[in-house]
């Protein structure tokens, strides 16, 4: 029996604030990702009120894709892609985000993408807000924990649904939605306004200063997340539309009940606390309890109610890197995500960023999220972010991000055979990209080299690496060989 269903969507990811550059340019307006200034595995990133002319933002140039669209759009088509998921930056389509008309150059940027992803058999699958937000937004109204920017978002989704009906048909509103309950995500998806020169960095358990502002502006975004799938279907009844969650696994340190009781509220606030809002249109029973401990006081009213009931996603969509652990235990072996710590686990090896590589945990999730909705689900971002060498023959021979992906694969071949009802997957910056969470260059997922690093050096020409051509064949074989 085959391993994948005949119409399984392959591809990969990029997000438009990591990838695409010219950030000032046909009138895109400055996104609370353009005042970020990068860092690295040891130095986090920060960020300045306004532009300091002697730093370096990493999004000013990204991969400068604006400029390179049609090569890299070849290069998928060249790999058999069938989906591409990209994200489109707000701040180009309504530079202050409260503007009435939209910038029409931004409009036709993104148009003539999604109409040569037609032309190569491309699918595209749109990320309407990926850690971004017209800057403007957060200065002038504190972000997202201001309810007026549920409707200047309304307006921008209501307006992409429109611009593309017929050219795109798969949406996800909100990139890892629950990463705003970490302050990292929250200033990145424009929940909050920081002081200047604010770093940015993991927060342990999400409990961190300033909740009652994130935990505010979450539920803005639900509300603002559901009024779009409702206007996207009013629209377009064929538009599949997505909710986003930066999946999380999570093993208890020992056997002691503490430890499994701490894992599973873990996984209950980060992996379902958002999920049961967007799938099942309530918040989870948990939820309350939560609130009440943490002297949370949302401003809920009853037709935020009915709009989180009827505005419930399509499927459910996820990005799916590595592993931690939890437990009661002080003073424990720490390992770093982006946005999390967490202790480390002594079975599995760790990249160079400190994340765990643990494919066995992607099959756990899948069946585990699968369990509690039983709606279609999409593994959206998967990755290694890795140094790679370029060979004095220009090679570059990524064999550990194939291993990395072959694992990875195999993983979702079991979750189908458990029965999970798996439609695609999506890997992280098929192409390379900046890192969000530390403005790298040098850490790179792609299956097609950038010539630029974090020296700021290179022309931007593209190269693809071994794990093109592995890739290729995987895609050919509908993950029969790998
Ligand atoms: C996810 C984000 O959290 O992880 C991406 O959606 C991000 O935007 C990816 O790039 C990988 O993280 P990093 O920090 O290595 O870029």
């Amino acid at each position: 029996m085959a391993k994948f269903p005949k119409d399984f969507l392959w591809g990969g990811a990029t997000a438009a604030n990591q990838y695409e550059g010219a950030w000032n340019v046909d009138g895109k307006g400055p996104s609370t990702a353009d005042m970020l200034i990068g860092g690295d595995v040891n130095t986090p990133r920060r960020f300045t009120k306004t532009i300091d002319p002697n730093a370096y933002y990493p999004s000013h140039q990204g991969s400068d894709f604006y400029h390179h669209w049609e090569e890299d759009l070849n290069y998928l088509h060249e790999m058999g892609f069938k989906v591409y998921r990209l994200s489109i930056a707000w701040s180009r389509i309504f530079p202050n985000g409260d503007d009435i008309e939209p910038n029409r150059k931004g409009l036709e940027f993104y148009r003539q993408i999604f109409k040569r992803c037609h032309e190569l058999g491309i699918e595209p699958l749109v990320t309407i807000s990926h850690y971004e937000a017209p800057y403007h937004l957060t200065e002038a109204y504190g972000g997202w924990a201001n309810r007026k920017v549920i409707d200047f978002f309304v307006n921008y989704a209501q307006t992409l649904f429109r611009e593309y009906r017929g050219l795109v048909h798969y949406w996800l509103t909100f990139n890892e939605i629950n990463m705003l309950q970490a302050p990292f995500g929250a200033y990145m998806a424009g929940a909050l306004p920081l002081e200047d020169g604010a770093e940015l960095k993991p927060d342990t358990s999400g409990a961190g200063d300033r909740l009652q502002e994130r935990y505010q502006a979450l539920h803005y975004q639900f509300v603002a997340s559901a009024k779009a799938v409702q206007i996207g279907h009013a629209i377009d009844l064929h538009n599949e539309i997505g909710c986003m969650i930066a999946g999380g696994m999570d093993y208890p340190l020992t056997a002691r009940p503490e430890d499994t009781f701490k894992t599973d509220m873990a996984d209950n606030m980060r992996n379902f606390f958002c999920g049961d809002v967007q799938v099942r249109g309530e918040y989870p029973p948990f939820a309350k309890r939560f609130f009440e401990e943490n002297n949370i006081k949302l401003d809920f009213t009853d037709a935020d109610r009915q709009i989180l009931a009827i505005g419930t996603v399509d499927f459910y969509s996820f990005s799916y890197y590595s592993s931690g652990v939890e437990t009661t235990e002080k003073n424990t072996d720490k390992a770093a995500g982006n946005q999390t710590v967490s202790t480390r686990n002594p079975y599995l090896k760790y990249n160079d960023w400190g994340w765990a590589m643990d494919p066995l945990g992607l099959r756990t999730y899948l069946n585990r999220v699968y369990g509690r909705y039983q709606i279609p689900l999409m593994v959206v971002e998967n990755g290694l972010g890795a140094f790679d060498k370029v060979e004095a023959d220009g090679s570059i021979n990524d064999d550990y991000r194939i291993d990395y992906y072959q694992a990875h694969i195999n993983a979702m071949a079991e979750a189908i055979k458990d029965g999970v009802d798996l439609i695609g997957y999506t890997t992280w910056g098929c192409i390379d990209l900046v890192s969000a969470g530390t403005g790298q260059m040098d850490k790179r997922y792609g299956f097609v080299y950038v010539n630029r690093n974090d020296k700021q050096e290179g022309d931007f020409s593209r190269h693809p690496k071994k794990s093109f051509y592995w890739y290729k064949k995987a895609i050919a074989s509908n993950g029969e060989d790998l």
